[in-house]
């Protein structure tokens, strides 16, 4: 299976490199094609590099990992992500990434569904640092959690399927709305790893009793 991630950046080269182990095929999109194919390079024999548009065309599921504020122009270049899983991993950060620019009443996904309105829209991996990417997806040797939030069930389940062959633990929060919680989860891991001082490989899980 494809899976195609828009974006050259930290979180893209963990996602690239988590998915192309698990046997993935990982198409990186970027505004200039050429440092997306000089990144794939990088990133072993399974993970190719296109253009945004080229690398949209490629995959049923499409990783949009993008500062939030770019989401806009770069769904725009990707042409729209028409009935396309778009899996958001985006959080609103401040300048100064200890708070959110919105929340309560909206969310970065529910803004990112409006751009892209034909999209199954699902908030994902947003809890989780490129540097547990990095190591593999896991905080020592526990699998991080990826939370899932959508309102279309068959592409929560297609995610949480990704996500488990990748070797994640998977919760799903609900419909898209459940964004609201999950970007001020993501705010205080941040909160925690960067402003007091537990590092980046920490990552939000759920307990239960059975
Ligand atoms: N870093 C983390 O630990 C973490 C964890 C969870 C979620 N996230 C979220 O994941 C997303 C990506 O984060 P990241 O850490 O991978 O960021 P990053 O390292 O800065 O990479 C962002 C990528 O976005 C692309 N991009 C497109 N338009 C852009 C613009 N106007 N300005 C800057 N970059 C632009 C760039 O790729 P091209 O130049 O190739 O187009 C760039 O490589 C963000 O929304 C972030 O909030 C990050």
């Amino acid at each position: 299976m494809n899976v195609s991630i828009l974006g050259t950046g930290n979180m893209a080269k963990g996602l690239a490199a988590v998915l192309s182990k698990s046997g993935f095929a990982v198409t990186l999109g970027s505004r200039d094609a050429a440092k997306a194919r000089e990144t794939a390079a990088t990133l072993g024999a399974t993970v190719s590099g296109a253009s945004l548009k080229d690398a949209a065309a490629k995959s049923d599921v499409v990783i949009l990992a993008v500062p939030f504020a770019a989401a806009a122009e770069t769904i725009a270049a990707a042409g729209g992500l028409a009935g396309k899983v778009l899996v958001d991993i985006t959080n609103p950060l401040t300048a100064d990434y200890m708070g959110l620019t919105i929340g309560h009443s909206t969310s970065a996904a529910e803004e990112i569904r409006k751009l892209a309105p034909k999209a199954k829209v699902v908030k994902a991996f947003n809890t989780v640092f490129a540097s547990v990417l990095s190591a593999g997806g896991k905080v020592g040797a526990t699998p991080a959690t990826v939370f899932i939030a959508g309102d279309d069930e068959t592409a929560n389940q297609a995610v949480a399927e990704l996500a488990a062959k990748a070797g994640f633990n998977t919760l799903q929060a609900g419909g898209l709305k459940q964004a609201r919680y999950l970007e001020p989860l993501a705010g205080l891991n941040i909160v925690l790893g960067y402003g007091k001082g537990h590092g980046t490989d920490i990552a939000p899980a759920w307990l239960f009793a059975a």
